[in-house]
């Protein structure tokens, strides 16, 4: 008899072939989901059962590392897998969807139900209601909703209204896949857990704060999504934002579901509003060229060919509060970028005097702290010492530490983790609906000004390249640059300022 039963609404697209099913099947080779549960794929495709078992045995091998396949194990998960075809957006479906899910409990009790909705965005309002019209939104039940969620504020408050009326705030998990990274967590650890760190973590020691998480991918089959969402809502207004949340906020009191969470509204509501200067100034998009054997963003498949929409940006935004108050923080993400990296740099005020020579040039006068969410997750800590031997030369070198220290990270990815959290109702990772709310409500005036500016500068960036030199020009009235890490990085000496 299954214990509980997951229902993956987008069960034959990209999500649940590539990120979905590697990790629940992760989670079911560390043995930690429970013998005794079903996974109930829903989309329009046909397949019967064992189509779609074979279908998705097929997927694992190409998306799984090798060295996680086990051939034994994965015709056991996939035995747990089901199927039925049909159209989510109409409420017809959704009768023998319920029957399907009482077959798979005991026939009379539904099990603990968990609703995934990997479909299109557009999607997600009309899910709930019909789960609701058959009376699926039982209380055991749950539902993880990707983002972004919402296309604006005011189709954000639309679908919190339409979700606050089918479940309660505790059932709703809105997923940001980058909180479930262990990297993004350790931020919190490393800020928290030690008491050396902290004492400067201001604007009386901190200068600038950089945060990047750029791609060296286009954006593959994805074209049609893309078009109707952009760099800033499919990175921005989320993965970036919480990363901003993550390095500003102030220590839970706590560290529980509704602590964290309290704290992490608090930055979203301290963001300075932007002004017209901002909009203008501090804000720069771009979008990816042909460069070479690498397509332009608008040769990509189901993009219009005179295509506006930004697949990279960058901006400054600010804080108000006592912390950080006149500190800049530097955003940026785009496609098609040199190397794939995430990392969150810490820049410190510099010394007030400089009494020893610069070796090689690099005068060490202020300390970078680079926090590498991802790939070679580390940490770095750039210092200046002295050069041995005569005179008093100085240097800048790096402490390095690197995730493998602690034995690597764990199986299974981000997504693995955050199932596994909502299985077991710990919503603390994920964002609720008032964050959600406010992060909008600061990004709003930037989707309103493009619309009212619509020659608002978009920059070309050729593909494989850093993005548009304006992005440099917005941080020199700072005196700031971004770091770039070297493409192919193999360790932390490989870092360069190109
Ligand atoms: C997703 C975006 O949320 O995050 C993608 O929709 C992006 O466009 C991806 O590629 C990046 O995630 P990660 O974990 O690979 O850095």
């Amino acid at each position: 008899m299954n214990k509980f039963s997951i229902v993956i609404f987008g069960a034959s697209g990209d999500l649940t072939k590539r990120k979905l099913m590697p990790a629940l099947y992760s989670l079911y080779k560390e043995k930690r989901l429970d013998d005794e549960f079903a996974i109930l794929g829903v989309s329009r495709t046909s397949y019967s059962d064992d189509e779609y078992r074979t279908y998705i045995l097929q997927e694992l091998q190409e998306f799984m590392k090798v060295e996680e396949q086990d051939i034994e194990l994965m015709p056991r998960f996939v035995a747990h897998l089901h199927y039925i075809s049909m159209d989510p957006a109409l409420e017809s479906g959704y009768a023998s969807l319920k029957e399907r899910l009482l077959e798979l409990s005991d026939k009379r009790n539904f099990n603990d139900l968990l609703f995934y909705l990997a479909t299109p965005p557009s999607l997600y309002g009309v899910i709930p209601l019909h789960l609701k019209s058959v009376g699926l939104n039982v209380a055991g039940s749950r539902i993880i909703v990707e983002k972004p969620f919402g296309y604006d504020l005011q189709s954000a408050e639309e679908l919190n209204h339409i979700y606050a009326s089918v479940f309660e705030e505790h059932q709703i998990y809105r997923i940001d896949h980058f909180l479930g990274k262990e990297t993004a967590q350790n931020l919190l650890a490393f800020r928290f857990a030690n008491g050396i760190f902290e004492p400067l973590w201001n604007r009386n020691y901190v200068d600038y704060i950089e945060i990047t998480a750029v791609e060296n991918l286009g954006i593959e089959e994805r074209g049609g999504f893309y078009e109707t969402t952009g760099a800033l809502r499919d990175m921005v207004q989320n993965h970036l934002i919480q990363l901003v949340a993550l390095a500003a906020m102030e220590p839970p009191t706590v560290f529980n579901a509704d602590s964290f969470r309290n704290e992490v509204v608090k930055v979203y509501e301290s963001l300075t509003p932007l002004t017209e200067e901002d909009l203008n100034e501090h804000i720069v998009r771009g979008q990816y060229t042909e460069n070479g054997i690498k397509r332009g963003y608008r040769q990509e498949k189901s993009v219009a060919p005179d295509s506006r929409t930004e697949t990279y940006i960058a901006m400054k935004l600010g804080i108000s509060n006592w912390r950080w108050s006149g500190v800049p923080f530097y955003i940026r993400t785009g496609k098609q970028m040199p190397t794939k990296v995430t990392e969150i740099v810490v820049h410190f005020r510099e010394t007030p005097h400089q009494m020893f020579h610069c070796a090689e040039g690099t005068c060490p006068r202020a300390n970078k702290l680079i926090l590498r969410l991802q790939p070679n997750e580390g940490i770095v800590l750039k210092i200046g010492l002295k050069v041995p031997g005569t005179g008093f030369e100085v240097k800048q070198v790096t402490m390095d530490f690197s995730y493998d220290q602690l034995g690597g990270l764990p199986p299974g990815d981000a997504y693995a983790r955050l199932i596994e959290d909502c299985i077991h109702g710990d919503p603390t990772l994920f964002t609720r609906s008032d964050a959600v709310e406010s992060s909008w409500r600061f990004f709003n005036p930037i989707l309103q000004y493009w619309k009212d500016h619509p020659d608002t500068p978009l920059f070309g960036y050729p593909a494989g390249t850093w993005g548009p030199l304006e992005s440099e020009a917005m941080m020199h009235e700072h005196g700031a640059e971004w770091t770039n890490p070297c493409k192919n990085l193999i360790n932390t000496d490989q870092y360069c300022d190109l």
